[in-house]
């Protein structure tokens, strides 16, 4: 079953257009790479899909899917390396999209975050200060976050960024167990297809007149034929 459709999507800011007539099914347990050189629109297709930026021609389809109930993990985030927060109330704010108006966590949001740390074998970090967590640490601590605003769908944004290739192997294992043991539909932007450990069932690539969707198989055999 599609969770997400894009039509005939065309987005852009202000006036400048950055991608046309993309189209596009993201279906129930797909694991879908986005590729394409800098600047040619990934991160801004990725806001169009969750809805942070508005299509200038074409629609964007949810099929049965609220936009606050996906996992979205930017290309850069936000929390200050030196903030003194611990890794769990940084991974229990992610659970605020279900509560925005509440003052204090659920037991139910709270079992949401050792759940969530559990799957990510980062139980053990749980009270220790962000700030002293090595690189490929934080960004499991940061899918965690992302991981507690939803059961159906994770958007990565580049999420093995300034990892070293061992780092990199274990992230990716981690989001593919996502995906193929607990029915995470995956998003993710990477500039990695070469790695050992990549994995996915569809490729996105993303460059100026030469737009392609479809399957690991079909882009690998248009990559030979090039
Ligand atoms: N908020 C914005 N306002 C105006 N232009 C923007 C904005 N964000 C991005 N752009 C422009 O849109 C184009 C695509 O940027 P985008 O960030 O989507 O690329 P990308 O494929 O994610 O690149 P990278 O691989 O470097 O992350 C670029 O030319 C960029 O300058
Ligand atoms: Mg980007």
């Amino acid at each position: 079953m599609s969770l997400i459709e894009l039509k005939n999507l065309t987005l852009g800011y202000d006036k400048d257009i950055i991608l046309k007539h993309i189209n596009m099914s993201i279906d129930e347990n797909d694991f879908i790479c986005i590729v394409g050189p800098n600047g040619s629109g990934k991160s801004t297709l990725v806001k169009g899909i969750l809805g942070l930026i508005k299509p200038i021609k074409g629609k964007v389809i949810y099929n049965g899917l609220k936009q606050n109930f996906i996992g979205y993990m930017p290309q850069e985030t936000k929390v200050d390396s030196s903030f003194p927060a611990s890794v769990y109330e940084i991974v229990l704010s992610g659970t605020l999209n279900s509560n925005e108006y509440k003052l204090f966590y659920t037991k139910k949001q709270k079992e949401e975050a050792d759940k969530n740390l559990k799957i990510l074998g980062i139980e053990n970090l749980k009270n220790k200060c962000f700030c002293d967590l090595s690189g490929g640490q934080r960004q499991k601590v940061l899918l965690a976050r992302s991981l507690c605003a939803t059961s159906k769908l994770l958007i990565l944004d580049e999420p093995s960024n300034n990892l070293d290739s061992k780092s990199k192997a274990d992230l990716y294992k981690t989001i593919n167990d996502l995906n193929k043991n607990y029915g995470i539909t995956i998003i993710m932007i990477t500039h990695d297809l070469d790695h050992d450990n990549l994995i996915g069932n569809k490729i996105l690539s993303l460059r100026e007149n030469d737009i392609f969707f479809g399957s690991v198989d079909e882009f690998v055999r248009r990559i030979h034929n090039d």
